[in-house]
């Protein structure tokens, strides 16, 4: 194994198993198992190792950042509806001290008012919006770039 390659982790969180099926309108029709084989795909174009979880548990998702603590470089998270509320999951990301990135496939700020706020923006290091499943290759991008 090269030592010298940068560890991502994918956090998926509530309703994104449901990727394919779910409000396909907004979402597209690509399984959540599809937008993963892209997402470990472009990471490896980028020299980088992936890990990819989806939960629909707050505390499980919080269990896995701070798993993250030593084994992870960056962070790739799109903790989908607690994105607008989860301050336990804020508190996580500002916790663990690794750079994590913001992704919502859709554009939140289109949407409904109450999607326009994220409690998690102030303590990521950026955010991407509204580009569909390729959200998360522009979040590795540019995570890459901050390793
Ligand atoms: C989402 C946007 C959230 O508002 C919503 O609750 C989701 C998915 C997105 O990827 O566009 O579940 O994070």
């Amino acid at each position: 194994m090269n030592m010298l390659r940068h560890k991502v982790l994918v956090l998926h969180g509530p309703n994104l198993d449901l990727l394919g099926e779910r409000e396909t309108g907004i979402y597209g029709r690509d399984s959540l198992e599809n937008i993963n084989a892209g997402i470990i795909r472009c990471a490896q174009d980028l020299g980088l190792d992936c890990e990819v979880h989806q939960s629909n548990s707050e505390g499980a998702i919080i269990d896995l950042l701070h798993s993250a603590r030593g084994r992870f470089d960056g962070v790739v998270i799109n903790a989908a509806a607690y994105t607008h509320y989860s301050i336990a999951i804020r508190d996580a990301i500002a916790a663990i001290r690794i750079p994590c990135i913001e992704v919502h496939m859709s554009n939140v700020y289109a949407r409904e008012e109450f999607r326009h706020t994220s409690v998690i923006a102030p303590v990521c290091a950026g955010s991407i919006s509204g580009f569909g499943k390729n959200s998360y290759m522009l979040a590795i991008y540019g995570l890459k770039d901050l390793l």
